[in-house]
């Protein structure tokens, strides 16, 4: 099962196929930032791709939409992705701000 690595906080766990990489983060235990509770509509969950951008899954409308409106069309053009609406087939290393152990999870 591929792994997801979070820098700068250390966090990594397993992402099971088929399942975005957030869900995968809730399911462990983890809080992601967002606002729309997987939506594709806040962007507050985007991540930054630092290794492993082929394991990621192709990029929908939605998720285009969001990262243009909410982010601008410079977004689209750099390794900037939703975690709500990520998958992975390979291991992935990203950065990413917030990601936290869920004391309500
Ligand atoms: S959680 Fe809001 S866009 Fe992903």
């Amino acid at each position: 099962m591929p792994k997801l690595r979070i820098e700068p906080s250390g966090i990594e766990f397993e992402v099971p196929s088929g399942v975005t990489i957030m869900q995968a983060a809730r399911d462990a235990g983890y809080f992601w930032p967002n606002q729309c509770d997987m939506q594709s509509r806040c962007s507050n969950c985007f991540f930054r791709v630092v290794e492993g951008l082929a394991a990621l899954s192709p990029m929908g409308r939605a998720e285009q939409g969001t990262l243009l409106e909410q982010r601008g069309r410079k977004s689209l053009n750099e390794p900037v992705r939703l975690g709500c609406q990520v998958r992975i087939d390979a291991d992935v290393l990203i950065h990413k701000i917030g990601v936290r152990e869920d004391p309500f999870a």
